[in-house]
């Protein structure tokens, strides 16, 4: 995160620590994703101080492996060690405090388990200007997303990270976009409907359509009835670039999807809302966007890398002007941009027809 902050806000070049850092990145990730996975900060969020020793005892690793993990993430500055004692880093500590390591960790998980082997291809992915990634999941689904159903194990981590991820940032939107004047909205491959709810428990008055493909329906049926929603919002199995989109709406909800596909197809989908809107109607888009310059923020570029390799081809975190771009190819006039300061480069864009 250093290194990103550095490279951020920065200008002059980087150095050979910098290069350093980026030729063993890989392993500065297995370190985090193990300090994860084998309990490490999780145990010192509990009880800090610890020697290596208790630590190794506590969590059933031999004294080797402990010496190894424990180097790692005391030289990646992820835990602090004070004689002979560690502690979580403040910004490890500061997850907990905020009680969002769930999600944190979540996140870490999708990274360790679904980007890391995707991306395993990325060279050839841009060779061949396809997702070569998508041969490292099994199944007959054409794209990421359709199979899923046959990586049970698979489904369960992406559709976690996605919810983790979608609870972290929706606030963002909530805050900043109000939906009071809308009675019913579409959301758009909605996921496991954790956006949907999210926007729900906030407007009651609001009715809701989830479109999604039906294998992945029952995931967001479940989380919907769970949270007593079933009356107020519905969800409708389909292929969005195939059926239909439902007509005379008033507003289309775009969140963390048109990152996936090409420009050609986001604008494709952005068109067919515009014909399915009433005059005055919306469409919302909300995901991570890069800056029009091309030259970050990092985390964009970096996470263009899991798109360009896995999900389907021809997408990345696209720039404010590429989505706008599409948007006016698809009829829409009156665009408005809306940035979110967080440390996601989420971005908020309102179309109205
Ligand atoms: C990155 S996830 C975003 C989910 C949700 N919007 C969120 O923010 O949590 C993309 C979603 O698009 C869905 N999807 C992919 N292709 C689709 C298609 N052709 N028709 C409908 N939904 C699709 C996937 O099943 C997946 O749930």
């Amino acid at each position: 995160m250093k290194m990103i902050n550095s490279i951020e806000k920065d200008k002059t070049p980087i150095g050979i620590n910098d290069l350093n850092f980026l030729l063993f990145g890989h392993a500065a990730f297995q370190y985090l994703y193990a300090g994860c996975e084998l309990g490490v900060f999780q145990l010192l969020s509990k009880q800090p101080n610890l020697s290596k020793s208790e630590i190794g005892i506590l969590l059933k690793l031999e004294p080797y492996p402990i010496k190894c993990l424990l180097f790692g993430l005391t030289a990646l500055k992820l835990i602090i060690k004070t004689e002979d004692t560690y502690q979580n880093s403040s910004i490890i500590q500061k997850l907990f405090a905020d009680k969002i390591w769930q999600e944190f960790y979540d996140i870490v998980l999708f990274e360790a388990r679904i980007v890391y082997v995707g991306q395993v291809d990325f060279v050839e992915s841009l060779r061949q200007n396809k997702n070569i990634g998508l041969r490292q999941f099994s199944g007959k689904g054409t794209d990421f997303y359709h199979r899923l159903a046959e990586n049970p194990e698979i489904e369960k981590i992406f559709y976690t990270y996605m919810s983790s991820w979608s609870r972290l940032t929706n606030p963002l939107l909530l805050e900043k976009v109000d939906f009071s004047k809308f009675n019913k909205i579409i959301d758009v491959s909605g996921g496991d409907a954790t956006n949907t709810i999210a926007i729900a428990n906030k407007y009651p008055h609001l009715q809701i359509s989830l479109l999604e493909i039906p294998n992945s329906c029952p995931i967001a049926q479940k989380k919907i009835d769970e949270h007593g929603l079933t009356d107020r919002i519905e969800v409708h199995g389909c292929d969005i670039f195939v059926d239909g989109f439902p007509q005379k709406q008033e507003c289309f909800l775009f969140i963390h999807v048109l990152v996936i596909w090409t420009l050609e197809e986001n604008t494709l989908l952005l068109r067919r809302a515009y014909e399915a809107l009433k005059p005055g109607g919306s469409v919302i888009i909300f995901n991570s966007i890069s800056s029009d310059s091309e030259d970050g923020p990092v985390m964009s570029a970096l996470d263009s890398a899991y798109f360009v390799s896995l999900p389907a081809t021809g997408g990345m975190i696209y720039t404010w002007k590429d989505h706008e771009q599409c948007l006016r190819e698809a009829g829409f006039t009156q665009i408005e941009r809306i940035k979110c300061n967080f440390w996601t480069p989420h971005g908020i864009i309102i179309a109205t027809k």
